[in-house]
């Protein structure tokens, strides 16, 4: 059994539009969404431990170990392990994070899915994509996701599915500085939760720019640097928020057009150029 694997990477993604369509009895929302996997990412190492710890051996301001993700993903799994009879070593986790948090590009739902499907290789406990993704779907609606390999049209609370190919772009993205809240962006009375449903037709040939973020308006008047950067940003390309903020982005028809909207950046925010994934760079470890 290999006692380690380093350098695992754990990508972002943008939602290329995102709808609100309904909210269920137990308060959680109704979407439909493009998920799109960009090549940013945070890197994870994982060790196997002999004393039967999960262990995080990184500090990261603010997330107390106990509350994050990867380790909370590494005690499911563990606890799905023993509920099959088989006993795992713990693990030591290490995270190099490179991603904004509340940036609404999901960072700690990829770190999760990352820690999930890097485990379970190392741990040999054989869980299938499936299983992984129902134990995802325990730690945050957009960790499944991470999970299926790819880009996907998501709905549901973020557990129905269905790959999707979708073009090749660059795109600029833009953290004006603020962490958003995910809950209070949903909870807020101003939030539109009745956008028509539509179908894969309806925008598989118009990505990006289909649609629109319902969750914008709303963290936009919350958060008036997310307004800034929209309204910046817009003179590169229809600019838009990913999630639930903070984090817009734009499509650029190239690398090229994508630096020189990088060197207009006005020094208060941080910014990337980054392009399309087809696929995740961890899913040859997933079993189908
Ligand atoms: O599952 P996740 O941690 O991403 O969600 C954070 C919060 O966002 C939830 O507690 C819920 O308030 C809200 N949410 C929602 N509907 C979704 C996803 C998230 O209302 N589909």
């Amino acid at each position: 059994m290999a006692r380690h694997l380093h350098d695992c990477v754990a990508p972002a993604k943008l939602n290329l539009f995102l709808h609100v369509t309904g909210r269920r009895a137990d308060g959680y929302h109704l979407l439909q969404s493009v998920f799109q996997l960009i090549d940013l990412h945070d890197l994870l190492h994982f060790d196997l431990r002999d004393d039967g710890r999960i262990v995080r051996s990184t500090e990261i301001a603010g997330v107390p170990a106990d509350s994050d993700l990867t380790v909370r993903a590494a005690d499911l799994l563990k606890a799905a392990a023993a509920a099959r009879g088989i006993a795992v070593p713990g693990a030591s986790i290490a995270i190099d994070k490179r991603l904004p948090m509340g940036g609404g590009i999901g960072g700690g739902s990829s770190d999760a899915a990352t820690a999930l499907m890097a485990l379970n290789h190392l741990w040999d406990t054989r869980l299938t994509r499936t299983e992984l993704m129902q134990l995802g779907l325990r730690l945050g609606a957009d960790v499944p996701f991470f999970l299926s390999g790819g880009n996907a049209f998501v709905e549901g609370i973020g557990e129905l599915l269905t790959p999707i190919e979708t073009p090749a772009s660059w795109f600029v993205l833009v953290h004006p500085g603020v962490s958003v809240p995910t809950p209070a962006i949903f909870a807020s009375p101003e939030l539109t939760r009745n956008t028509k449903v539509v179908t894969m037709s309806d925008f598989s040939k118009r990505l990006p720019g289909f649609g629109r973020n319902d969750l914008q308006a709303v963290a936009a008047r919350a958060y008036p640097p997310v307004a800034d950067a929209l309204a910046w940003l817009s003179d590169a390309g229809e600019a838009r928020m990913t999630g639930s903020g903070a984090c817009v982005f734009a499509a650029l028809a190239s690398e090229t057009e994508a630096d020189d909207v990088l060197r207009e950046l006005p020094s208060r925010w941080q910014a990337w150029k980054t392009r399309t994934l087809d696929v995740h760079p961890m899913a040859t470890l997933l079993q189908t």
